[in-house]
């Protein structure tokens, strides 16, 4: 039936059966995409909208809730070209990083600012709006990248009347298209003429699987196989088939139907059931091992396996006289031996824009994709291998992308489901996972056991490490972190092993710092212990452990901060909230894309930036205009960034990965710059349009020590390098813990844009006391299946668990390096969890061996 509606003062005709939410009517039948569909259960906001003034889920709202009210959606907020001052607040504050989650809190917190400004009057002086109020109006809306320190200060100072009049200098140069909800990602595409696509799941976690039977027997005209060679189901929720039909209903329905044919067979969840000698194994044969996903970015070398374990791969500097002291130590129960065994959970990236592709092959010369990918160049050429297309006959697109975070770089099945169905079909198809396949199916930061040895000699000097790293990362491998930890203090022997257990859990995937914050976890606590065992404080046993000078001037730094020198004594506290501090230290490669090219244009009087790279929220298109702009000091706002497309002859763009993108970017963008500033000079209204000059990165010039080039991937001279110094609360009584103050200090040298760098780095911390407090993927051990397969059972940090927190950079160490500067995106995530971890133990004494410290773990490991 057909119904009124008032959407953003447009009346609108709805048709509507009655079960449908609003948020799909106003997406798929008003075409406002601006309004987002992230949980769809109600947990993260990102669908608000108002009906009659108050803010509202759209995913819980029947669209019923609409007829004859007043609507109004995030394109509705700005008043015709005049943006509403939370819209600026957003922008000035850089409220926002990829911009998913950011239409819901503008939504709900120009409900927030109407009623603030409401009940405090119009005029100035106004009272500002602590943390707590923001916190507690919008306790309903989560966002991935943490940009929540952003968001405080933005609500904050629009609700003081900071930007109740003139126009506002965005933060980023896309931050306009995101505030209004103009920026249309992948998953807001629904091409003319287009197919939905589903992808049908296993619901077991171990089976052989049989042919489909045509048509003519059950099987739907569209499908498409993604089973891998040998028709195996290796976890409960490998993609099987993907089908597609004319509608999302029509598609799940056929999903329901496909008629597959299910062998299963015995499987095991548990790491530890996994070495028994009889359990089943993942991979059976070399032939099969090879289909094992990587979960990490690094080379997969060969290595022994035995049974479902993978390695040891040994990583040794004088391993043998290592093991040598550690087990003489033992055996003489020297008092400088620190043995721990610590653990992490998986984690789930989570991204807010699930994985979703759209393809088109209507036309067999070409095919054009859309995909919220962080590797769109990379897709591109393993599409053009793939099907064996020409450069001419492929394009991969993503013009905005809602966060990756590293699971997004890989030819995943949603990828390769639309493409052949549209290849199948000749017809535009649009595949978008939900919540649950997203948190199921596509990645996680793989959990992690290690046993760590450190021996240190009574004047404070290490004498061996030993480190027995185990990496769960389901039916995936090469969760290498152990070799992490003997990188970092680099003064004794020491030696690493590394292994991969395998089950049928979900695969493990590349999460930001692969494998970084889990080696810091266990080694940075490690090295607490030995500090606090030997009577030493934490920082000053680590500068006298570590040769890196740019953490040297970092551990300075932290030693001056007035919540360092009054932290509590360990332990020394009993009342039921206890405080304590913790430091914790990062070490991280510098990595870049020598064969990034950038052009760099005049049209029609302005700049004109071209790079294939994407922008997943780390603000690669601001830096390239930011770059471009310094030269021929023109604005960034001024200056047309032309990203976020891979097609024949736009240059090579680096993948968002391996904190790459800003030292390929940036000295790449500024030497084209340069030379076409040489050959035209300033005034660019004089200048021809069509004119334009590239750049390419190549290396940093003569420094060889290290260099070791993997691909499109070069490992440069030097180690970024970080320090963490956390403050926490701990209730005794109801073991929750909260993280009240971080201080981040970051020795990557020159920071191209610092309030965009500020916020990577906080949301790298907020994603750090993620995985120490409140991340964990938990499975059923009897089917395999992801029980925190929503929002509200996998619980990732929220604006009222967002500590105070302040960011140092010291901008020295790098000149070696083009730009004098390098990536931050890893480095930042490295120590916080570690540190909140010491910080526990300062507070109460008890040691956190698993994270997340739940609260149950806390109050058993207190009792
Ligand atoms: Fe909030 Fe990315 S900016 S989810």
């Amino acid at each position: 039936m057909t119904f009124s509606t008032t959407v953003n003062g447009d009346t609108q005709n709805l048709d509507l059966e009655g079960h449908e939410a609003s948020v799909d009517v106003l997406r798929e039948q008003l075409g406002l995409t601006g309004t987002k569909l992230v949980c769809a259960g109600g947990v993260c906001g990102a669908c608000t909208i108002q009906i009659d003034g108050v803010p509202v889920a759209g995913c819980l709202t029947p669209a019923t809730a609409m007829v004859d009210a007043e609507v109004t959606t995030i394109e509705g907020i700005a008043d015709g070209e005049e943006l509403h001052p939370i819209q600026k607040a957003f922008l000035a504050h850089d409220g926002l990083q990829c911009g998913y989650c950011t239409p819901g809190f503008i939504v709900h917190g120009v409900a927030f600012y109407d009623h603030w400004r409401a009940e405090h009057g119009p005029l100035a002086p106004r009272p500002t709006p602590d943390r707590h109020t923001i916190a507690e109006d919008l306790a309903g809306h989560l966002c991935r990248c943490g940009a929540y320190e952003g968001i405080y200060r933005a609500m904050a100072a629009a609700c003081r009347g900071d930007f109740d009049d003139g126009p506002v200098e965005p933060s980023r140069i896309d931050g306009p298209a995101k505030v209004t909800g103009q920026a249309v990602y992948t998953a807001d595409r629904y091409p003319e003429n287009v197919l939905h696509a589903v992808i049908v799941r296993s619901p077991v976690a171990a089976a052989d699987v049989g042919p489909l039977p045509p048509p003519s027997d059950g099987a739907p005209e569209w499908i498409v196989d993604l089973l891998p060679d040998d028709r195996r189901v290796r976890f409960a929720g490998q993609a099987l088939f993907a089908v597609a039909a004319e509608s999302p209903a029509d598609a799940r329905q056929l999903a329901a139907e496909v008629p597959v044919q299910l062998t299963p067979r015995p499987f095991v969840i548990d790491p530890d059931e996994a070495l028994a000698d009889d359990a089943p194994l993942v991979y059976e044969d070399r032939a099969s091992r090879k289909l094992a996903p990587n979960s990490s970015e690094g080379p997969m070398l060969p290595t022994r396996w035995s049974g479902n374990r993978r390695g040891p791969t040994p990583t040794p500097f004088m391993g043998t006289l290592a093991n040598y002291r550690v087990r003489k130590a033992r055996e003489t129960g020297a008092v400088g031996l620190v043995e721990l065994t610590l653990e992490t959970e998986p984690q789930l990236h989570s991204a807010f824009e699930p994985h979703c592709t759209v393809a088109d092959w209507s036309d067999p010369a070409m095919l054009k994709v859309w995909t919220s990918s962080q590797a769109i160049d990379h897709i591109r050429h393993l599409l053009t291998e793939r099907y064996g297309l020409g450069d001419h006959q492929i394009e991969v697109n993503a013009d905005f992308v809602g966060g990756g975070f590293g699971a997004k770089s890989v030819l995943s099945p949603d990828l390769i489901g639309a493409i052949e169905l549209s290849r199948l079909a000749r017809r535009p198809v649009r595949l978008v996972l939900d919540r649950r396949e997203e948190l199921t199916a596509t990645g996680n930061r793989p959990g992690t056991r290690t046993d760590i040895s450190i021996l240190v000699a009574d004047d404070g000097d290490i004498q061996a490490m030993v480190v027995d790293a185990e990496s769960h990362a389901g039916v995936a491998v090469n969760g290498v972190y152990g070799a992490l930890c003997v990188i970092v203090y680099d003064r004794s022997p020491r030696i690493a092993r590394d292994s991969d257990v395998l089950t049928n859990a979900p695969p493990g995937a590349p999460f930001r710092g692969p494998g970084g914050p889990t080696y810091a976890w266990a080694l940075e606590q490690a090295v607490d212990q030995a500090a606090h065992q030997l009577g030493w404080d934490p920082i000053e046993l680590r500068q006298r452990w570590d040769g890196n000078e740019k953490r040297q001037a970092l551990y300075r730094w932290a030693r001056e901060l007035d919540v360092w020198s009054e932290r509590p004594v360990t332990g020394s506290q009993t009342g039921r909230f206890r405080r304590g501090v913790g430091v914790a230290a990062a070490n991280w490669l510098y990595m870049h894309d020598p064969t990034t090219e950038i052009e760099v244009g005049v049209e029609g009087g302005r700049l004109v930036v071209t790079n294939a790279t994407q922008d997943i929220g780390t603000g690669s298109k601001t830096l390239l205009a930011r770059a471009v702009g310094e030269v021929f000091d023109v604005a960034p706002t001024d200056v047309i960034v032309r990203a976020g497309r891979s097609a024949e002859g736009i240059p090579h763009g680096p993948t968002s990965g391996g904190s790459r993108v800003s030292p390929s970017l940036w000295p790449t963008a500024v030497e084209a710059a340069e030379n076409l500033r040489d050959r035209i000079g300033t005034d660019l209204a004089a200048v021809p349009d069509g004119t334009s000059v590239s750049a390419r990165r190549g290396g940093d010039g003569g420094n060889r020590l290290l260099r070791l080039t993997l691909g499109d991937l070069q490992v440069g001279q030097g180690f970024a390098a970080a320090v963490h110094v956390s403050e926490v609360e701990v209730d005794t009584l109801t073991g929750k813990t909260r993280v009240l103050t971080v201080h981040g200090g970051l020795a990557v040298g020159r920071v191209f844009a610092p309030v965009l760098a500020t916020s990577q780095c906080e949301g790298s911390i907020i994603q750090g006391i993620g995985l120490a407090l409140y991340e964990n993927q938990i499975l059923d051990p009897h089917t395999g299946l992801t029980l925190t397969s929503n929002l509200e059972d996998y619980r990732i940090p929220q604006l009222g668990d967002v500590p105070e927190i302040t960011i140092h950079f010291h901008t020295g160490g790098w000149e070696h390096v083009a730009g004098g500067g390098i990536g931050l995106g890893e480095v930042g995530t490295i120590s916080p969890a570690a540190s909140v971890g010491n910080a526990i133990f300062n507070a109460t004494g008890w040691r956190p061996t698993v994270a997340p410290v739940r609260p149950d773990r806390l109050l058993d490991g207190l009792r």
